[in-house]
């Protein structure tokens, strides 16, 4: 027996339903794409956590020296005593908060990647024995139903997840984020910065090829669920930066002019030399957009803390009084 709660809000077979509709409708659309989340399974989790110990790749350690510095404030700005994190990976960053969380009784940590959920409570347990773990094996973008615990709620979404999503996912997500909350309650939200091309670029196409690993192991995916037949060597890795919706877009390139076929879907995909099949966005944000973004799901922005070299911000915002 675990000495955490887990729960899986979805039946058994729903991640399987979900990915062949996200892959039949993804791959039959124009142009291809994909969607993030099924780069995480434990490997591309594994692979996600190596990216974040890359040189190039600042997003994290940014994060990092925000929540060291902070981390008091919010504890003291929430008082919260249930924290709720969506798409909470390793929990590696949560450990400054939850260090610094005198009123603290619960953490519910919510992934799609049920691996890094187990790895993750069972490090943090055995940190912080009395703590009350509840993983829930969930998408954070379906609606949640989260177990009764002790308020005020502190919900945290953190490492820029939220540009993942694309605008209309974003304001849905935000406004279900609202649901979640009651006056009283806190929403914590990491968010990476406009900042020049090269150093954006260079994060989403490191020198040692793990994002590009990263990125071809949806590949992986797919042809291990769905069994299709894609070869990755017959892709390349492309990050590049829009300026326009001010997001990184990560693609994979054919490099021939093949086709795929997925059986699951009796489906067979051509694609021709140099398509480009949409893997992932990671939109960067400025501080009107979110503010803006936050009132339009009914959150008022009440602290904004940027990381010393203005590359990540962590913002707090509450329920506004009625
Ligand atoms: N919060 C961690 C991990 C970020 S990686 C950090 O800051 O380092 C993004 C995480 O979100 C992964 O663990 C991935 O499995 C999870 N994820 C991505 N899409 C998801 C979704 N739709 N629902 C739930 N979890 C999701
Ligand atoms: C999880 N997410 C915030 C990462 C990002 O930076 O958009 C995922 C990632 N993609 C490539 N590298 C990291």
């Amino acid at each position: 027996m675990s000495p955490y709660a887990m729960t899986r809000t979805l039946p058994e077979d729903a991640t399987g339903a979900a990915l062949r509709a996200d892959v039949l409708h993804g791959l039959t659309g124009s142009p291809k794409t994909l969607p993030p989340k099924w780069f995480y399974d434990a490997h591309g989790s594994d692979l996600f956590d190596e990216i974040t110990t890359l040189p190039e790749y600042y997003p994290t350690r940014a994060e990092r020296e925000i929540l060291v510095a902070r981390a008091t404030e919010i504890a003291a700005a929430t008082g919260a005593r249930t924290l709720v994190e969506l798409g909470s990976g390793s929990s590696d960053k949560t450990r400054h908060l939850l260090d610094a969380f005198p009123e603290l009784t619960t953490y519910i940590p919510v992934d799609v990647s049920e691996s890094a959920l187990r790895g993750a409570a069972k490090l943090l347990l055995a940190e912080h024995p009395a703590l009350d773990i509840h993983a829930l094996v969930a998408d954070f973008t379906r609606a949640l139903v989260l177990p009764t615990t002790p308020g005020p709620r502190l919900v945290a979404f953190l490492g820029g997840t939220i540009g993942n999503l694309l605008p209309e996912e974003r304001a849905e997500f935000l406004t279900s984020v609202r649901g979640l909350l009651s006056p009283g309650d806190f929403f914590l939200l990491g968010t990476d910065l406009v900042k020049d091309e090269a150093t954006l670029v260079a994060a989403y196409d490191d020198r040692a090829g793990v994002t590009a690993a990263f990125n071809k192991n949806v590949l992986t995916v797919v042809n291990r669920e769905l069994d299709a037949d894609f070869d990755l060597g017959a892709f390349d890795h492309v990050a590049v930066w829009d300026p326009e919706r001010e997001w990184i877009e990560m693609r994979l390139r054919s490099t021939v002019a093949q086709t795929v076929k997925v059986p699951a879907l009796d489906l067979a995909v051509n694609f021709a030399a140099g398509e480009t099949l949409r893997t992932e966005v990671s939109a960067k944000f400025r501080r009107e957009g979110v503010q803006a973004e936050l009132a339009a799901a009914g959150l008022e922005l009440v602290r904004w803390w940027p990381d010393s070299e203005g590359r990540f911000t962590l913002s707090l915002s509450s329920v506004p009084a009625a």
